[in-house]
């Protein structure tokens, strides 16, 4: 059976997740605004519009729309500063070893990120190549919890959506694939990810065989 497996970029592949809170702190706190990592756990999956607009509302500010803009383009050129010295010793343990796997096992391979930015980090860790197909935020007019990601992902592949398998460690992404009716798999805290099928703490205790029981699975 031909599944396609989901990966959401950004703390799932590799740990940008920690770059995306850094600049949205010091953005924050520019602002004056307080920015916690309970906060920050509500922005992972989120757009960079939608994430800078929780912001302002948290801080209970309003600015002109030119400064909005101006302020998103700080965050990203904060951001990519740290993207630019990434390089694939930044891989999460355990993730070749996975996608290796399925390839190994004829599975099809999609890439599901809100990030804009996305294209560009799979490049820098090497990992671009991996991937049958790659849907990030440039190709999305709605951001997760809205499964269109996704779903454009399984389009893509020619997959019906019971045949997908998602990996997420936001917990918008792990909705969306909820609501696009995929097998949702968590990767991070379990209580933080509670609505997924499956929670893992990283790759490292995801065995082979686990691999092979969602590709046996047949969905009828
Ligand atoms: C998601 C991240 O993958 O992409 C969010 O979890 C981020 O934190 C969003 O804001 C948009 O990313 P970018 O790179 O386009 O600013
Ligand atoms: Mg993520």
């Amino acid at each position: 059976m031909k599944k396609a497996f989901i990966f959401d970029l950004d703390g799932v592949i590799v740990d940008t997740a920690k770059y995306h809170f850094l600049a949205w702190q010091k953005l924050a706190h520019s602002l004056g605004i307080s920015f916690s990592e309970e906060q920050n756990e509500q922005l992972k999956g989120v757009s960079r519009v939608q994430s800078l607009e929780k912001i302002l509302e948290w801080g209970n500010k309003t600015i002109s729309e030119e400064r909005f803009s101006r302020l998103m383009s700080e965050k990203n050129e904060e951001y990519l500063s740290y993207i630019a010295k990434m390089d694939a010793g930044e891989i999460l343990p355990d993730v070749p070893r996975i996608l290796e796997h399925l390839i190994l096992e004829n599975q099809a391979i999609a890439l599901g990120s809100a990030s804009k930015n996305a294209r560009a980090i799979l490049e820098k860790v090497q990992l671009y190549d991996k991937f049958n197909t790659i849907v990030d935020g440039t190709n999305v007019s709605k951001a997760k919890p809205d499964p269109e990601v996704f779903l454009l992902g399984a389009k893509a592949l020619g997959i019906s959506p019971e045949n997908c398998i998602v990996f997420e460690d936001s917990v918008a992404g792990i909705k969306a694939a909820n609501i696009a009716n995929m097998i949702s798999i968590g990767i991070g805290n379990q209580e933080v990810l509670h609505e997924a099928d499956y929670v893992f703490n990283d790759f490292t205790e995801i065995k082979e065989e686990f691999i092979n029981q969602l590709v046996a699975t047949k969905i009828v």
